[in-house]
């Protein structure tokens, strides 16, 4: 099969928006939308991609890391003039994919039987059409008394009986790029809008005896994003879209209107995903897990058989059957090794966690290592920061760390150690001892009689 380029014009504001960022790249389930429009044209095999980019170009450049080049457009004076300003790029190649880069829910499978279409029909360009209900705002498409496509007439410029017409172009196209060449030179501004409209090529082509075609898509796909409204809903038909590849692929998830996956999240065979979870990034989420309600996951990857409610896990890895929550957060660079438990209301920051160690409540352990079957008491805080550094504690495997014990850091318990409750540790702790490091306990007989007899009390 012949290749292909795609040229992506977005260099508009997107002025519905009322943003400080260009539209494109507002986020539809957590991935700029020109970033949905480019993997799909690169799913769908297209050889290279070039983004004509204008209002917020540095931002919408900096979406990408590489496979992409852009084209700069200083004035918009309309689609015709961003493709007039990309003929350079164009030369010596056969075909040219012309894609917006406000459509996010394009698939890589459409834009595929989309060039096949144009190809097997030989045609010098297609247009990638679909039939809307309320077809106002959109360029019609204008067919001849046998069916062909003559041309498309904008919104702004059609006559009632044309405004009628409920086929519709969506701004998406492939074209021959001899043709293209040649009609793109005839094109000009004389029209309701004092645009350069790419649409008018269609017309050229025709009369220069080329060959029109129309490929249907649904509307879903082709629906476009240019309201704060429109993104929401672009958001919810990808989520359900998200969702729904995962349940077929063996995830329960209990309501998926209400479960906000990203795209590039794997999730294994008998996830139970509860609802009010985001699950963002790229993480990995194993078998037989049981994750939210209302637990937020980023970036981070998670084992078979664990259990997290309501809680929070950014950039960490847990192994496997960790129970977790309610109400726990896990921050960036903590390890959290197999059978753990980490209970209610603690806090755990670039540490690592041993296996089948015990963190059950209220407890905030950073910059630490802490080994096997250890037991964290309720309260216990890893004192991490003198107000100006950061500094590490280890604590070795078998260690019972009593309740609201302060460790402070820079501090080693060595194996076995033994933590009485209350204590505030400064001095390492060796293999096997008892550390106390509190006040001895005093009681003063009859001294509450005593006070009160005085009128103390
Ligand atoms: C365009 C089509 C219309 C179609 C509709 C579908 C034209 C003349 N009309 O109209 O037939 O039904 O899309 O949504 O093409 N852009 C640039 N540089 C410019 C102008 C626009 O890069 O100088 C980009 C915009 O950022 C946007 C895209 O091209 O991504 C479409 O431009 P827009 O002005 O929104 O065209 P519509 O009026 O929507
Ligand atoms: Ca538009």
């Amino acid at each position: 099969m012949e290749n292909f380029t795609t040229l992506i014009l977005a260099a508009g504001l997107g002025k519905r928006m009322k943003s400080k960022h260009p539209k494109v790249v507002h986020k539809v389930c957590g991935k700029p939308m020109i970033k949905w429009v480019v993997d799909s044209a690169i799913d769908a095999g297209t050889e290279s991609i070039y983004i004509v980019v204008g209002h917020g170009a540095d931002e919408v450049k900096s979406v990408f890391t590489n496979d992409v080049k852009f084209i700069f457009q200083e004035k918009q004076l309309g689609t015709g003039h961003a493709v007039m300003i990309s003929k350079d790029v164009l030369k010596g190649k056969n075909n040219v994919m012309v894609l917006t880069g406000d459509t996010p829910l394009i698939t890589s499978n459409t834009l595929k039987s989309f060039y096949n279409y144009h190809i097997q029909n030989n045609n010098s360009v297609t247009i990638l059409s679909s039939i809307f209900d309320d077809p106002s705002g959109y360029g019609r498409i204008l067919r001849d008394g046998d069916g062909n496509v003559i041309k498309i007439v904008e919104d702004k410029d059609a006559t009632d009986d044309i405004k009628k017409i409920k086929e519709i172009n969506s701004a998406m196209y492939i074209f021959n790029i001899d043709y293209l060449e040649k009609a793109i030179d005839k094109i000009n501004n004389n029209n309701a809008q004092g645009e350069y409209y790419l649409t008018d090529t269609v017309e050229i082509i025709n009369d220069m005896g080329g060959k029109i075609g129309a490929f249907s898509a649904t509307s879903e796909e082709i629906q476009g994003v240019n309201s704060r409204v429109q993104l929401a809903e672009a958001d919810k038909t990808m989520r359900i879209r998200i969702n729904k590849r995962l349940m077929d692929d063996g995830v329960t998830i209990i309501d998926p209107y209400n479960t906000y996956i990203s795209p590039d999240v794997t999730i294994g065979m008998d996830t139970v995903i509860y609802p009010g979870s985001y699950i963002e990034g790229k993480t990995f989420i194993g078998e037989d897990c049981k994750i939210g309600p209302n637990t937020r996951i980023i970036d981070s990857k998670i084992g078979d058989n664990c259990n997290i409610v309501y809680s929070m896990i950014t950039d960490s890895v847990l192994e496997n059957n960790i129970k977790m929550g309610p109400f726990a957060q896990i921050r960036p660079q903590s390890v959290i090794h197999d059978n753990a438990k980490l209970g209610n209301f603690i806090e755990i920051k670039k540490s690592i966690i041993g296996e089948g160690t015990k963190v059950p409540h209220l407890t905030y352990i950073g910059d630490a290592e802490v080994g096997k079957h250890v037991n964290m008491g309720c309260g216990s805080i890893i004192v991490n920061y003198d107000g100006k550094r950061k500094y590490k504690t280890v604590i070795g495997d078998d260690v019972f760390v009593g309740c609201n014990v302060n460790l402070i850091s820079p501090v080693k318990i060595n194996n076995n150690a033994f933590i009485a409750a209350g204590s505030t540790i400064t001095d390492e702790v060796p293999d096997g001892a008892l550390a106390i490091a509190r006040s001895r306990q005093v009681n003063k007989e009859g001294w509450v009689k005593e006070r009160k007899e005085k009128g103390g009390l």
